[in-house]
């Protein structure tokens, strides 16, 4: 088969669903993959096919790159929580007509023995946090981190993948680097060594953070949640094994047109 008669897809990626959506599809002779990463991690994840790295300069760019490109296909695989670049690929599916198709897991839903709060963002969670002095495990990330600083009467325990970069201007802080996946275990015995009493958390969903919510409902300690925002318009699959399905569909649609 010539490079001609494959089908092009990309994939707008930076999750785990992203790398394994792209490992079940890397062996597929029909296919010509592409992942795009934003370039945040300093040291991404070995990725199973080719990978581009950098933002493409908005809407107007990602339309660009998919037309020069010859894309038949755009997979949005990003973060529930990468908003921008979802918007942008929802308005340039969209405008452009090439089919497209957003993978994002389910949000987490409270159980009985959980105690969330759950607000709209990074700021109005640590607001949440109340005015006493708390113990806090920060786990949004590093990006937004710094509106810790807006209530320095708690200790942090700030986790991320990258440093935050500058340090937080507090006095009460700590830092842990790590990438998930995280066992119970591991968060349980983080939470108690620090003597945490509140999580802070994105409703990001999925497997590979779930446990930190498991981790507080045994300890009982209270949960800030931030809400995800509404989706990007965009028709949208839960699971790898739902984005294979619809893309089988989408590549013989895009095959026919070709015909
Ligand atoms: N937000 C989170 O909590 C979170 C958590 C885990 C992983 N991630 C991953 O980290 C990346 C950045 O997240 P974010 O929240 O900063 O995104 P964002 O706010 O939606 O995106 C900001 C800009 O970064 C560029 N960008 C984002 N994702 C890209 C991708 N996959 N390929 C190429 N360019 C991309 C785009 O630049 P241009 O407009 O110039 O194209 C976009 O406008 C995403 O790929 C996401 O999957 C995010």
């Amino acid at each position: 088969m010539s490079d001609m008669e494959k089908t092009r897809i990309l994939i707008l990626g930076g999750t785990s669903e992203a790398r394994r959506l792209a490992a079940a599809l890397a062996t597929r002779k029909d296919l010509d993959i592409l992942l795009s990463l934003a370039g945040r991690t300093e040291a991404p994840a070995q990725q199973p096919v080719p990978v581009r790295v950098g933002g493409f300069g908005g809407a107007e760019g990602l339309a660009t790159f998919l037309m020069e490109g010859g894309y038949d296909l755009l997979i949005d695989a990003t973060h529930p929580f990468a908003e921008r670049i979802s918007a942008n690929a929802a308005a340039v599916a969209e405008r452009t007509g090439i089919p497209a198709l957003a993978l994002v897991r389910p949000e987490w839903a409270p159980v009985t023995g959980d105690h969330w709060h759950i607000v709209a963002d990074i700021p109005a969670a640590i607001t949440a946090l109340g005015p006493a002095p708390r113990r806090v495990f920060l786990t949004t990330g590093r990006q937004g981190a710094h509106h810790a600083e807006i209530a320095p009467q708690h200790f942090y325990l700030v986790r991320s993948v990258d440093p935050v970069d500058p340090p937080l201007a507090l006095v009460d802080v700590d830092y842990v680097l790590d990438r998930g996946p995280f066992t119970l275990e591991g968060e349980i015995d983080l939470m108690q060594e620090h003597r945490i009493d509140a999580v802070i958390t994105k409703n990001s969903g999925g497997a590979a953070a779930y446990a930190k919510i498991e981790a507080a409902r045994l300890l009982g300690l209270k949960v800030v949640v931030i809400a995800r925002a509404p989706a990007a318009a965009m028709t949208s699959v839960e699971t790898v094994e739902a984005a294979l399905e619809a893309i089988d569909h989408l590549v013989s649609l895009a095959m026919n047109r070709g015909v």
